[in-house]
């Protein structure tokens, strides 16, 4: 399998049973793709308006579309999948960030995510481990008795009731903390901060990733439309005219195309998750699923993985053998891990085949849904945008971004080059501390009015 033209694979060497699967899985038909992008917008149509049944949430982030940052520090916080950050930067008189934001990553224990053995997971561990890390950071950079005005990136459906509140609405990526369902993240934080001595911190501002992601973008480039996760979940949030909307793209249903767009394979995917015939999008896209529906494409393959438990195939993988070269040792690496040892060259390819097409189609839909919302919102692509994107998907997978960008150039032509897609690095952490000063900047101008 070569890379050629950005793709990430050459169709003429697959089997005749893969190119079936290739092409059963290809959505770069003209018509298929029009297809999606037409009833993706008329689902955001009828999410905004509330006119009708739509699976895109449409929830408004509260946060001001604004130049106007108020100078000092602020910490940002991202809770979003596999890591928890804390952000802490300062902003100067002229608007700009000083110097380089401090940033601390940890991993959150499995434990504190979902049920282990038969304990429920409980809010309160989740956010007193949360608040234990922000305490360590804080304390490290010398800062820990200062009032600093906190953005609170929170990456699951939440329904915001202000601007630094919310009820969640339920859990994605497999993150299953029943207590939390229904509440507010932000008190949850709040009392977890004032038990280990943080109570004097206050969380200005609650918003979901793809947000902060969004008010970075436009805060280094003003011509910043929509900013998108493409990691272990995804999800896109856009300007429309001058408020921001998170649509929980994940959990976009495909409408009339999904017998179309799911296969077999998607489907025994979807019924044997944790929120059957929710989040369909994000199954077909996300990290958290591409290594094991590469798994269920490869058990006919493969007797022996059916001995395996499922997510024993991760997304790193897919990339690690689409990266692979020469006689594809860490394919074969792959191979032994999963316990099937002395892979043959046709095993390894049929590895990186199936690996191309479940990242090929991934980036495909990313980039039919980064059409939907800028013809939705400039349906005649009439001025330059930008989208910005965060996540290790975009940032790591082999010819991911190349993907997106040749299907984008097939269906826009020329008017493609209006369309920028940025990778930011950080961006819920930084967008969060950033979305902070701009609540700041504006709770100012309305106490002067
Ligand atoms: C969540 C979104 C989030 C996305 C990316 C999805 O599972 O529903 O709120 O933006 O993951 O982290």
């Amino acid at each position: 399998m070569v890379r050629r033209h950005g793709q990430l694979m050459d169709t003429s060497l697959l089997s005749p049973e893969i190119q079936e699967i290739q092409a059963q899985w290809d959505l770069s038909s003209p018509e298929l793709a029009r297809g999606f992008v037409e009833e993706f917008k008329a689902q955001i149509r009828r999410g905004l308006h509330h006119q009708g049944p739509s699976s895109l949430a449409m929830i408004e982030a509260f946060i001001p579309k604004t130049a106007n940052f108020k100078p000092g520090t602020y910490l940002g916080l991202d809770l979003s999948g596999t890591n928890f950050r804390s952000v802490l930067l300062s902003i100067d008189g002229h608007q700009r960030v000083e110097g380089e934001p401090l940033v601390a990553v940890t991993r959150i224990p499995t434990e504190l995510k979902q049920a282990s053995g038969s304990r429920a997971a409980t809010s309160e561990s989740l956010f007193d481990f949360v608040a234990t890390q922000i305490k360590v950071f804080l304390e490290n950079e010398g800062v820990s008795g200062r009032q600093i005005r906190v953005g609170f990136t929170f990456a699951f459906p939440t329904k915001m009731t202000g601007v630094s509140s919310g009820l969640l609405m339920k859990w994605t990526k497999t993150w299953d903390v029943p207590d939390l369902v229904g509440s507010d993240p932000v008190e949850a934080l709040e009392s977890a901060l004032e038990k280990v001595g943080l109570g004097h911190l206050r969380v200005n501002v609650l918003l979901n990733d793809t947000v902060g992601t969004l008010v970075l973008g436009y805060f280094e480039d003003r011509n910043t439309l929509a900013g998108g996760i493409l990691g272990t979940g995804t999800n896109f949030a856009a300007w429309l005219g001058d408020m921001g909307f998170n649509f929980e793209s994940g959990n976009f249903d495909f409408g009339s195309l999904k017998p179309r767009i799911q296969t077999a394979v998607d489907r025994q995917l979807d019924v044997e998750s944790q929120n059957p015939g929710q989040q369909l999008l994000e199954k077909a896209v996300s990290g958290r699923y591409l290594g094991e529906l590469m798994r269920r494409l490869m058990l006919p393959h493969f007797k022996a993985l059916s001995l395996q438990v499922p997510d024993i195939i991760a997304s790193d993988d897919l990339s690690h053998v689409l990266a692979d070269c020469g006689d594809f040792p860490a394919t074969g690496a792959f191979f032994d891990r999963l316990g099937i040892q002395g892979s043959s060259p046709g095993d390894r390819q049929l590895a990186r085949s199936i690996a191309g097409i479940v990242m090929t189609r991934s980036a495909q839909i990313s980039a039919l849904v980064v059409l939907a919302l800028l013809e939705y919102a400039d349906s005649a692509l009439e001025r330059e945008h930008v989208i910005t994107i965060d996540g290790a998907l975009y940032e790591h997978a082999p010819g991911y971004p190349e993907t997106m960008k040749s299907l984008l150039q097939q269906l826009l032509g020329d008017r493609s080059a209006r369309v920028e897609l940025k990778l930011v690095k950080d961006g819920s952490g930084i967008g969060a501390a950033l979305s902070s000063a701009a609540v700041e900047a504006s709770a100012e101008v309305d106490a002067l009015r």
